[in-house]
């Protein structure tokens, strides 16, 4: 083959796997073999320099480092949208009958297009020909700044438009940071000791602003196109949502979490459905937006002072708010790990007052500089414990307290049993040397060992194992075998019933399962889905007390700090007395001998994961069937057994379906676990 037609069958080979890959998020082929066809392109254009047109897939990251950016004056302006003030439910139904109002359809239904509100900086692309010309931010709405250099970075942007009949396009979106994107960048930052990114948001704004495209790139952009400016030679269609499924079909990515819903109560109803699953989406939104759907009736509504009449975005609660830290604690945890938990003004942030904060360790504090007096910036995101993001420093006042510093802070000592603190060598936290001596550490080992997903011991929870520990009734989790009626009743706040509850309780939780007991006993290191690796690798508890590191570095999921944790927790003749005496108080479950690999629960099956899960994370769901034999893709073919999709599950949910592959969704998933 002639190498220019080599190069065209490369260009576009690569551009269908990109575009598979960054938009459709439905991978073709193996990373490998598409890093392999990008060198054989990269090599022609090496040797043919007339062959590498600028919008070849290998010419993304090219120009120098600018001096400054230059002015663009928008073809059309970009205008912003109204935003609703009321963030309950009546938002919506305000939004919808103001548009009737003044389209003067008081009975009708009106068809609206709901769509997520980005939490980005919006950016104008110009297309001519199909080629990506120029991008360009907001700026003032009249004028912005030509960033193109760092949006031809941004992989999901095509820099030509697949069968572009226009002369000219101009597409709108927002350019955001994904939260896996956000969190890779700053593991990296932390690493190489340089700070981290405040939130997506800001890295999202800060990296188009980089002059250097390089940097740029390395913040791993997105983008999601949700409107339109200047257009020529090409025929808009009749509605929004029609709109929006062309720009997919020109390569664009468009966020499938989008609806066509008629009135004001399917305005509500999407508002409702996102705010339920705002923290399972890839990235940070800040509300939803409402579009009236037919352009005609767009036109008829019109703007006014710069907003247009048929659009509005409705916000959730904010989940970042500005206080102030009035103390910085220092609380033990159930390993005697020691994290600093600034003490704050409450504030209303997430949906609700937070007057705690963690700092994560120490570094942490350190690299924000946390003070006490200092105005922080609060984060509250879903179930996530609240977190102090960063200092306001402008605001840092004249009384603000010292740099942190956790051991002098202590005197070297646990601030809850006294016991001497130590740091270990690449360990980011202090951690109290106490161990089941240390009253703090004992109240969270028992209230783990008692959790929903270890033994399960319904009502005790932290106000009644810290009334055991304090009355000296209950120091390891076999005394809460021990526990008998008159002792428990006695208990402030205790009457017989409920002391009665608890005991009946108690003895529930002696049927349970190998792979709860491993979880619940607390080893550090060791989760729900490495406990449930080890029991159906070991079969036996004995045989994972006498394990050694090479034995248990076989078992998925398991590297060597991990063994190293669990041969350390069997060599403590204390852990190996508790484990006898909750045995000898009854607690029982099936022992099998271990399974050779083919007779496992899932050999020879095939699962591919996609969406977001609320119990486990993607990794852990990964462990938990590689170590029952399952073998986990990443694509779906004939050749999968099971899809569990979970939130936001994309286009491999789709294939699935088309191919009439299984799908489990969470319940049922987490169900197919458990009944193992
Ligand atoms: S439409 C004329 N749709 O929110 C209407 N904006 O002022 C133009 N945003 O600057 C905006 N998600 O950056 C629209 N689905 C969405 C959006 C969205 C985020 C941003 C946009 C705009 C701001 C609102």
């Amino acid at each position: 083959m002639e190498i220019q037609a080599r190069a065209a069958q490369l260009r576009l080979a690569l551009e269908r796997y990109a575009h598979a890959y960054y938009v459709l998020d439905a991978p073709l082929i193996p990373d490998a073999q598409y890093d392999q066809l990008f060198v054989e392109l990269q090599e022609i254009e090496l040797q043919h320099p007339e062959l590498a047109f600028a919008d070849s897939p290998t010419q993304r990251i090219g120009g120098k480092p600018l001096e400054s950016f230059t002015a663009v004056r928008h073809a059309t302006p970009m205008l912003s949208i109204r935003t609703e003030t009321d963030i309950s439910d009546a938002g919506a139904l305000a939004f919808d009958a103001r548009v009737r109002r003044e389209l003067a359809l008081t009975d009708a239904l009106v068809e609206y297009i709901c769509e997520l509100k980005f939490d980005g900086l919006a950016i104008n692309l110009r297309y001519e020909q199909g080629l990506l010309m120029q991008a360009s931010t907001r700026g003032d709405g009249e004028s912005g700044e030509d960033v193109t250099q760092n949006i031809r970075t941004i992989r999901c942007i095509p820099l030509h438009l697949l069968d572009c009949t226009a002369s000219v396009i101009e597409v709108r979106g927002e350019v955001y940071m994904a939260r896996a994107a956000f969190e890779h960048y700053n593991d990296h930052q932390r690493e190489a000791g340089l700070p981290a990114l405040v939130n997506p948001r800001n890295a999202a704004a800060g990296g188009i602003r980089q002059l250097d495209p390089q940097l740029a790139a390395k913040r791993r952009l997105s983008f999601y196109a949700y409107g339109l400016g200047e257009v020529q030679g090409w025929d808009l269609p009749q509605t929004h949502s029609e709109l929006l499924s062309s720009l997919a079909t020109l390569g664009l990515p468009v966020c499938a979490e989008r609806a066509v819903v008629q009135g004001a109560a399917g305005l509500v109803t999407f508002h409702q459905r996102i705010a339920g699953c705002r923290d399972s989406l890839g990235f940070d939104i800040d509300g939803v937006v409402y579009k009236v759907n037919s352009l005609e009736l767009q036109r008829r509504l019109g703007f006014v002072s710069r907003e247009p009449r048929w659009a509005v975005a409705h916000k959730f609660p904010a989940e970042e708010q500005l206080t102030v830290v009035r103390d910085i604690e220092i609380q033990v945890g159930r390993t005697g790990k020691l994290t600093p938990v600034a003490k704050l003004v409450p504030v209303f942030v997430g949906g609700t007052t937070v007057s705690n904060a963690t700092l994560h360790n120490e570094d942490e504090t350190r690299r924000k500089d946390v003070r006490i007096n200092d105005t922080v910036i609060v984060r509250r995101a879903g179930d996530v414990i609240p977190e102090v993001v960063g200092v306001v420093l402008e605001k840092r006042p004249e009384n603000a307290g010292e740099v942190f510093d956790l051991y002098q802070q202590l005197q070297g000592k646990c601030p809850v049993c006294s016991s001497a603190i130590v740091r270990e060598q690449g360990s980011a936290h202090w951690r109290c040397t106490g161990g089941l001596f240390c009253p703090a550490q004992r109240i969270q080992a028992l209230l783990h060992f008692a959790g929903r997903r270890a033994m399960d011991i319904d009502g005790l929870g932290d106000k009644l194992v810290m009334q055991l520990v304090e009355a000296n009734i209950v120091a390891t989790p076999a005394d809460l075998y021990k526990l008998e009626l008159a002792g428990v009743a006695a208990l402030a706040r205790m009457g017989e019933k409920s002391a009665l509850n608890l005991l009946e309780a108690i003895t529930h939780s002696k049927n349970t399962t190998l792979a709860r007991f491993i979880y619940a006993l607390g080893i550090l290191n060791v989760g729900e889905a490495t406990a449930k690796a080890l029991a159906v690798a070991y079969g036996v508890l004995d045989k994972l007390m006498e394990a050694d590191l090479a034995s248990l570095q076989q078992v998925p999921d398991v590297g060597p700090i991990v063994a190293q944790s669990i041969v350390a927790f069997f060599a403590e003749p204390h852990n190996r007395e508790v484990i006898a005496q909750l045995r000898a108080s009854g607690i029982t479950w099936l022992e099998d001998e271990p399974k050779p690999r083919e007779k496992l629960p899932f050999s020879g099956k095939t699962f591919v994961l996609t969406g977001t899960l609320a119990a486990l994370s993607r990794d852990q769901a990964k462990a938990a069937l590689e170590a029952l034999g399952a073998k986990v893709a990443g694509s779906v073919s004939k050749k999968t057994d099971y899809v569990v999709a979970g939130t936001e599950a994309g286009s491999k949910l789709e294939k699935a379906r088309q191919l009439g592959v299984a799908v489990l969704d969470e319940p049922q998933f987490l169900k197919l676990l458990e009944n193992l």
